[in-house]
């Protein structure tokens, strides 16, 4: 089985743009017995806007995994503020960005997701107070959330806010 060390996580770059929209693709949780969106889902502006003109907002924030047998580009996360007039889904408020995260399928389940948040958290800290997110209440991806201290903030039916507090 392949481990953590069998992949390589680095910093946001220019040209990986495209890919960005792919993961935030990958991002978007389907819940059990639903159809997947069409992949162009994510050019509607309510989803757009958590990658377009990635790392040209102040603020932006990514982190990438490679693998390193194929170089192929296999996950992602990311931060980005939102202020008040267009809200993200995990909105808080104008000075805590909001984040999300994308394994490639055939790569879940091994730790990377861990890693990499551990990654984006460990540098975030270094410029906010917080950073916040969404998921649906039946998402997997809740309990890595917990476990790396996120804390319900909201609940709205199916979906809840959280927020990891780097500071009181
Ligand atoms: C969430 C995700 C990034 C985690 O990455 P990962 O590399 O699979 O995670 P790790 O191996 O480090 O940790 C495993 C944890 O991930 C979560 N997880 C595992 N498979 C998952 C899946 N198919 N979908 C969502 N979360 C999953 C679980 O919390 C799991 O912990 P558990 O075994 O205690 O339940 C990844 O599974 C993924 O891309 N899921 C689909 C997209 C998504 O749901 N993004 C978050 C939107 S809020």
């Amino acid at each position: 089985m392949e481990t953590v060390q069998n992949y390589t996580i680095r910093p946001f770059q220019a040209d990986d743009q495209a890919f960005l929209s792919t993961m935030l693709y990958q991002a978007i949780f389907v819940p059990e017995g639903s159809q997947p969106p069409p992949p162009n889902v994510v050019e509607l502006p309510e989803l757009s806007k958590y990658v377009c003109n990635f790392g040209h907002q102040p603020g932006d924030l990514a982190y990438i995994v490679v693998d390193n047998a194929t170089q192929q580009l296999i996950g992602a996360t990311w931060l980005r503020l939102f202020s008040g007039d267009h809200k993200g889904y995990g909105y808080v408020d104008d000075s805590t960005p909001e984040l999300s995260i994308a394994i490639d399928p055939q790569h879940r389940g091994r730790g990377i997701g861990h890693a990499l948040l551990t990654a984006l958290l460990t540098a975030a800290q270094k410029s906010y107070r917080a950073v916040s997110l969404n998921v649906w209440v039946e998402n997997p991806a809740l309990r890595l959330y917990q476990r790396l201290g996120f804390e319900t903030v909201t609940a709205n039916g199916p979906e809840m806010t959280m927020i990891k507090r780097f500071s009181d």
